[in-house]
């Protein structure tokens, strides 16, 4: 039978509004004809109580601490998969099989190259520009490169487009890295894997080998595969409205790099790792913690609270367990940056605070000492993120192309500016 859900108005009407299920997590009230019904909106600033979208591709339970990508828990992925399978998984609904996964990766890697004259195009850019507001730029002038993945109603075209965008963030963000240090872009390498090869690019000089260390090969992957989707996120968000005008896929993504950019988002890794060496020493982290506990400081715990995540955010338990393989690996076992996070870490997950306003450290917290540790610089790991992210955005962009309920994104408002009036002339004002 179908459920229904009753909203009484203050003025006594009843309207019946039919109830969706989803195949796991809470049912939704569809009040799409609630306006054409009863000519009022629904009021819901920041998407607190809001399906934007229908999607079957990322499910979060926040209070369980859950995140699957069609179905499959982030734990299992980020052990037995490699974050090209995961990008697999999240365009295509399945795992590949070993001939799948050949054929997809080989895709990929004969993408991996970058028109030439975009390197003249980075040459625009001062030096010393924030490599994000690099990548905004870069990526939106893509779609001035590869006009022929432009028609977003050609299926062709719009998979064309995804495997251009996958293949080449990590060649953009390692030219954006080159060029804020002044060395010479390394052109990519298709006998490495997607990973290794992003760290050649980053990290290998002309004048030299490049020698790939495995094991710091394996970490950065599983921050891909853990960045790589997260449902309806601001930036996704961004990349779908963006997408429901008929923007083009190069734009949109451009959209959803803009708005991961943000502190409360993408940038708060940035942001921890900040924090951390501001605060130095594990003999200051009880100070700081009385800081953020004061309202009046405005200072927050960065890499500390979530929007959905109402416990431990799955993602960074496996960053804890990434960071100390890496550390290790490295020799850093005793990295000051790392015990002042464990430090942060035990006294706000025993203070009555954070457990009240059920605050519980997300990936960022962690994932900020990985990558330093791996030699990448601070301002870079927003554009990490954009890189892993970028295979989430274009398979939640696709999902939405083909969903037949698709609609331009137009939010209403609740109005509550000035009545009409007269202007004045100018004299009279
Ligand atoms: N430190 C101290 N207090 C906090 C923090 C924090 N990190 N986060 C939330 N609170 C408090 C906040 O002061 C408020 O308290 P009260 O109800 O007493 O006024 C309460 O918790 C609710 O906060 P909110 O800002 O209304 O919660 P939100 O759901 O809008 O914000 C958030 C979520 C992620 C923006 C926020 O927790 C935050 O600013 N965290 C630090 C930044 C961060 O680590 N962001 C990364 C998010 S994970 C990466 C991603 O998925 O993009």
């Amino acid at each position: 039978m179908e459920k229904k859900a009753t909203l009484t108005l203050s003025d006594g009407r009843s309207f019946e509004l039919p109830t969706l299920p989803g195949t796991v997590g809470p049912e939704v009230v569809d009040i799409r004809s609630l306006y054409g019904k009863a000519g009022v909106f629904t009021y819901d600033p920041g998407f607190m109580s809001t399906a934007s979208c229908n999607s079957t591709i990322t499910y979060i339970d926040g209070d369980a601490g859950v995140l699957m990508y069609r179905g499959y828990p982030i734990e299992e992925l980020a052990v037995h998969c490699d974050f090209l399978e995961v990008c697999y998984l999240l365009l295509n609904g399945e795992l590949p099989n070993v001939k799948e996964k050949e054929k997809f990766v080989s895709t990929v890697t004969r993408h991996t190259m970058v028109h030439d004259q975009l390197n003249r195009f980075f040459t625009g850019f001062r030096r010393d520009a924030h490599p994000m507001a690099t990548m905004v730029g870069v990526v939106g002038a893509l779609s001035a490169f590869y006009h022929d993945s432009l028609d977003i109603n050609d299926a062709e075209h719009r998979r064309v487009a995804a495997f251009r965008l996958i293949a080449k963030m990590p060649t953009i963000v390692a030219m954006a890295y080159k060029y804020s240090i002044g060395q010479p872009f390394i052109y990519p390498r298709n006998d490495l894997s997607y990973t290794a090869n992003f760290m050649r690019m980053m990290f290998a000089v002309p004048a030299e080998e490049y020698k790939v260390n495995e094991v710091l090969v394996r970490a950065l992957d599983r921050i891909f595969i853990l960045h790589a989707d997260h449902e309806q996120n601001a930036s996704t968000s961004t990349v779908r409205l963006s997408g429901s005008s008929g923007a083009n896929p190069f734009a949109c993504i451009a959209a959803g790099i803009a708005c991961l950019w943000g502190p409360a988002h993408g940038g708060a890794n940035e942001a921890c790792l900040q924090m951390l060496e501001e605060i130095g020493d594990v003999t200051k982290v009880g100070d700081f913690i009385k800081r953020v506990k004061d309202k009046q400081s405005g200072v927050r715990l960065m890499g500390f609270g979530h929007r959905v995540y109402k416990n431990y955010d799955p993602r960074a338990k496996l960053m804890r367990e990434t960071c100390r393989e890496v550390l290790g690996e490295l020799g850093l076992e005793n990295d000051r940056l790392f015990k002042v996070a464990l430090a942060l870490e035990k006294i706000a997950l025993e203070d009555d605070y954070f457990i009240s306003h059920k605050l519980y450290p997300n990936v960022d917290f962690y994932s900020g000492i990985v990558q330093r540790a791996l030699g990448i610089p601070t301002a870079l790991f927003t554009c990490i993120f954009s890189l892993a992210r970028t295979v989430g955005w274009i398979a939640q962009w696709q999902e939405m192309i083909a969903d037949p309920e698709y609609k331009i994104g137009r939010p209403r408002q609740l109005y509550r500016g000035a009545t009409r009036r007269a202007v004045k002339p100018m004299a009279q004002r």
